[in-house]
């Protein structure tokens, strides 16, 4: 964490300026909120829900939601498939804070696995020595067919069984991935399931199947990240013909998967893209809309936490400068992004709190596109899940994607080939989506920052 130390050192002095005064944007009241109910010179405590109040520069008008028209549409980033374990979820009642605190990260063995295996086979003894602690940091598993998801069982009676013994409460973390005609604006992560071959029943199974193994152990918490891309592609996405064919069904799945889990305890994260997306100032306001609305039609349950951002990208929390090819957004990271969008969720009834992958973020400046997201050539492994965030908005930074399982394959005569897994930026040669790719985990341990 060397690195990121002095950063989080200056950032952990907000808060303390806070309990005196509230800094602009920052919060300064709401249910639960012990923090300062003053803000700042020049900005004014605004109530925006019962939860949330906050310091709102100028008067007390509503912050404006966005600023400049900027480029709209940004290309879609997909996300591949990756695969791992599971998690389960508490019977308790929400609770409006953190779900991440005060709970052990179970670790996933089907990751820890693919690790052990991966080290194995590193010579150099300093590097294996790297790559097998890998297995040792939390990542999210992955239910990305209905296959996987009697592992879920397992997984969920070992951390009881781990509970038990240690008397530590375990979190299992998994993401829900299984839309029919998922990944509609690429081809990289092509699901099981189609709309037009009862797709929507199918989905409601896989949903049902994981709701059964978790009401099984309603001690474990479960904490869920809900279909990557899937609501950002209707964002952005819709001039795409099978984004445009699957928004109805992407909505109902959704609204489905969101009132189940949350009905047996389990805390969620829809996924939100990431600030190369839906942080360009235009797309803001829509994508809060969108969110807010999925929101609220799923009952506006407390157990819907809020939103993920850059599962499975590159972008840095809080970047030492923009990377170039950011160019023209003043959210040019996740920070700036989650602190834009934040507000207007707010003002649209949706009091969400975020949670960001930096598995994959250590190294910068990497892409020749913002848009860019296969295989990015010479990334390293980033910033280790924690609590400690530094921001009020963002309740843990996370691994959600397992570092070294491949986002596509490079292979042009192969039916789910993406022409993005073949850009120079794109490291070659790259098997199917989902499978190990030896030689980038490689390279994402040996440059990691901080070090491993
Ligand atoms: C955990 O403990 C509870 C009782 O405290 C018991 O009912 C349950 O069977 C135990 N589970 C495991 C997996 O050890
Ligand atoms: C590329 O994909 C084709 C079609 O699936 C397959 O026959 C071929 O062996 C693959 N090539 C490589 C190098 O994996």
């Amino acid at each position: 964490m060397k690195s990121f130390a002095a950063l989080y050192a200056l950032v952990a002095l907000l808060p303390a300026l806070a309990s005196a005064q509230s800094a602009e944007w920052g919060q300064c009241g709401g249910i639960d909120w012990t923090g300062s109910t003053s803000c700042v010179a020049g900005s004014t405590c605004t109530k925006l829900n019962d939860y949330y109040s906050q310091c709102i520069p100028g008067t007390a008008a509503p912050p404006s939601s966005s600023n400049t028209p900027p480029p709209t549409s940004q290309p879609g980033s997909p996300t591949s498939a990756p695969t791992s374990a599971p998690t389960s979820a508490p019977t308790s009642a929400p609770s409006a804070s953190n779900p991440f605190v005060g709970v052990t990260p179970y670790l996933s063995p089907y990751y820890a696995n693919e690790v052990q295996q991966a080290a194995a086979a590193i010579s150099d003894a300093t590097l294996k020595a790297k790559a097998a602690s890998v297995a040792n940091i939390p990542t999210f598993t992955w239910f990305d067919t209905v296959s996987k998801v009697a592992d879920l069982g397992t997984y969920l009676a070992d951390a009881q069984s781990i509970q038990n013994s240690t008397g530590q409460k375990q979190v299992v973390q998994i993401v829900v991935y299984d839309l029919p005609d998922r990944d509609c604006a690429a081809k990289a992560s092509n699901g099981e399931f189609s709309i037009a071959n009862n797709g929507q029943a199918n989905y409601y199974n896989y949903i049902d199947q994981l709701v059964a193994q978790i009401k099984k152990f309603p001690d474990v918490r479960v904490i869920a990240v809900i279909e990557p891309d899937s609501l950002a592609n209707l964002v952005t996405n819709l001039n795409v013909q099978k984004c445009a064919n699957a928004q109805t069904t992407y909505l109902t799945c959704v609204n489905y998967a969101l009132k189940q889990l949350a009905s047996v305890g389990v805390y969620q994260y829809m996924d939100a893209g990431h600030a190369g997306w839906l942080g360009w100032p235009a797309n803001l306001t829509p994508a809060a809309q969108l969110f807010a609305q999925v929101f609220k039609d799923a009952g506006s349950s407390p157990f819907i936490k809020g939103l993920a951002t850059n599962v499975a990208n590159y972008n840095a929390l809080s970047a030492a400068s923009p990377d170039p090819i950011t160019q023209g957004n003043a959210n040019y990271d996740e920070i700036h992004y989650i602190n834009a969008l934040a507000p207007v969720l707010q003002q649209q009834g949706f009091p969400a709190t975020f949670i960001v992958d930096q598995g994959r973020s250590g190294q910068q400046n990497l892409r020749q596109q913002w848009g860019d997201w296969c295989n990015i050539k010479n990334a390293g492994f980033g910033t280790r899940p924690t609590t400690n965030t530094g921001s009020q908005f963002i309740d843990s930074i996370v691994w959600v994607k397992p570092g070294g399982e491949c986002d596509g394959t490079s292979n042009s005569s192969s039916p789910r080939f993406d022409s993005t897994c073949a850009l120079s930026d794109a490291d070659q040669p790259a098997p199917e989506a989902g499978t190990w790719f030896q030689e980038y985990f490689q390279t994402l341990v040996s440059r990691a920052n901080p070090p491993l």
